[in-house]
């Protein structure tokens, strides 16, 4: 976040990576939209954290997600995680191959848990 606007690049990259995603958000500005996946990442390693406000969160966002409700279908969480993680290769001098598989290990952990519970 230090070295630029991780967010709105967040958000343009998973918007341009996927019309699909982009049609859900139809309805939603910039500012919103950046406001959700900041949002969204700071759950992600709160879970991952065992933080107990994540686990409530992040078990809030399986049923928000879940086919009953915003119908998230699971292959739209590859473009998301591909483009935040293009995003942070754009901007931390520090990505390497193990940064980038430190990011995979924590995304997935929420992701396989809320696609877990899009049927349920
Ligand atoms: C692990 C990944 C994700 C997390 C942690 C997450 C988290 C959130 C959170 C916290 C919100 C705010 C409202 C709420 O609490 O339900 C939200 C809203 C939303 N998310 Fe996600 N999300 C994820 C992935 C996705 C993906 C892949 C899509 C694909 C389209 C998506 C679409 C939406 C939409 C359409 C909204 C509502 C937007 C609005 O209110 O304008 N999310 N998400």
């Amino acid at each position: 976040m230090a070295n630029g606007d991780l967010f709105g690049r967040f958000s343009e990259r998973v918007m341009a990576a996927s019309p699909e995603i982009a049609e859900r958000f139809r309805g939603t500005d910039m500012a919103g939209q950046k406001r959700i996946l900041h949002h969204a990442i700071n759950l992600v390693l709160a879970f991952f954290e065992h933080d107990p406000i994540g686990a409530w969160a992040i078990e809030r966002v399986r049923r928000t997600h879940a086919r009953s409700g915003l119908d998230i279908a699971p292959h739209l969480y590859e473009p998301w995680r591909e483009a935040f993680l293009e995003t942070v290769e754009e901007l931390d001098p520090a990505m390497d191959d193990g940064v980038e598989i430190a990011w995979r290990v924590v995304l997935q952990s929420t992701i396989d848990y809320v696609i877990a519970g899009y049927d349920a």
